[in-house]
């Protein structure tokens, strides 16, 4: 089998190519990153050498790229390559537009024509908006995304279902809860706060820090993407998650506890615009169909993440250099009342 993975160099991508190249010794992979601020190709050292890998640096959104790519003879694909931080889209939304939604369909239009056996799209929970203090998000909750970042992952569904509706194009669309575990880029929570603690700076908590996430650790997201492309029925959705959901509070307070960080570090700041208050998936149908079980739970994950963290610091210190320090003042300055640092 011959893999098309976009994004692979990123948090959950390249975690998903290690997985694969692990699980199916006779796959072989070509992985397609533009290596934005959040692609790493550091994240695949590891397969350097790997011969059933091959990396090709390459905009999903640019077709003559992509054909050329696909003329190559491509089984199945997953798109993972997303801009994907819901800050990010508040500060600039127009690049999630063009990378989401041009980007899915650039890919969608070749796969279409190069007559691939499955095509997979990566989605996430936040296309269904936010819930109340009580129900889960099924396949059937309506999409109501609140952010632009959601907005456009609902838009590449939507064209992903279009494209199977009208061109008989064999899809899944996979739609999970908030991932952690290694690789991830320290913009998002959890390394955030492990990599400001280390540093003994104040940790931004948005609002009264009550918002609830459904966190999953990466690698049973990666195993569920596996099940999908092998057992997932044409043309369906399958949402992903772990039943663990917690407050941000509470993941502020057990990463700093489990760090030995003091939780005066905690800066209640300025709620982030349109801040979905809950998220909270049924697996039920990933589970039931296709045997999913999440192998972790938050407990270990959490334990194992931070240490995988504290023996990467020179991982971390090299992603946050340059660019990425001015988007800290952007987003943190005038929350924090400083430089956000
Ligand atoms: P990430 O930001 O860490 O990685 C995204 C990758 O896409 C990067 O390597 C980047 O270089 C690449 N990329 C961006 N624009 C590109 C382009 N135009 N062409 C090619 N490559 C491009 O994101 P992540 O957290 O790993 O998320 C991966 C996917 O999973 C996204 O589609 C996201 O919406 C989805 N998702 C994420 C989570 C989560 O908790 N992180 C949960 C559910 C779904
Ligand atoms: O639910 C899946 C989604 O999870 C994915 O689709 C997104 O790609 C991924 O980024 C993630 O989105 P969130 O917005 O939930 O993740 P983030 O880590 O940015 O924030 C988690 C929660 O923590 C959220 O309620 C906002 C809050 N937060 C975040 C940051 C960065 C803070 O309180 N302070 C912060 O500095």
């Amino acid at each position: 089998m011959k893999l098309l993975v976009t994004g692979g160099a990123g948090f959950i991508g390249s975690n998903f190519v290690l997985y694969m190249l692990r699980e199916h010794p006779n796959y072989e992979i070509i992985n397609v990153d533009a290596l934005t601020y959040a692609g790493n190709l550091e994240n695949l050292q590891s397969i350097e050498s790997n011969s059933r890998h091959t990396f090709i640096k390459a905009d999903i959104a640019d077709v003559k790229q992509m054909e050329n790519i696909f003329a190559q003879g491509i089984d199945v694909v997953v798109n993972f390559a997303a801009e994907s931080h819901v800050d990010r889209s508040i500060l600039a939304p127009d690049i999630f537009v063009r990378t989401n939604v041009m980007g899915t369909q650039v890919l969608l239009e070749a796969a279409k024509k190069y007559q691939i056996t499955k095509f997979v799209q990566v989605s996430t929970d936040e296309v269904y908006g936010s819930l109340g203090p009580t129900g889960l998000f099924t396949e059937e909750t309506p999409l109501m995304p609140n952010s632009p970042y959601s907005a456009s992952k609902a838009g590449s569904d939507l064209l992903v279902r279009a494209y199977h509706e009208t061109f008989s194009l064999p899809v899944n669309i996979t739609r999970c809860s908030n991932n952690y575990g290694p690789f991830q880029f320290p913009e998002k929570l959890i390394p955030l706060i492990i990599s400001r603690a280390l540093n003994d700076e104040a940790i931004p908590v948005y609002g009264d820090g009550l918002n609830i996430r459904d966190w999953l650790y990466v690698e049973d997201h990666c195993r569920a993407i596996d099940l999908v492309i092998h057992q997932g029925k044409s043309g369906d959705v399958y949402n992903i998650g772990g039943n663990n959901e917690r407050t941000n509070i509470h993941i502020v307070e057990t990463v700093l506890q489990q760090l030995g960080k003091p939780l005066s570090l905690i800066r209640y700041v300025k709620d982030r615009l349109g801040h979905d208050r809950r998220y909270g998936i049924d697996p039920t149908k990933l589970e039931t169909e296709l045997g999913w079980k999440p192998a972790h739970n938050f407990e270990t994950g959490i334990k194992e993440t931070i240490t995988w963290y504290l023996n990467h610091q020179e991982w971390m210190e090299r992603v946050q250099s340059g660019t990425y320090q001015d988007y800290v003042k952007l987003q943190y300055g005038q929350r924090m009342g400083d430089s956000g640092a």
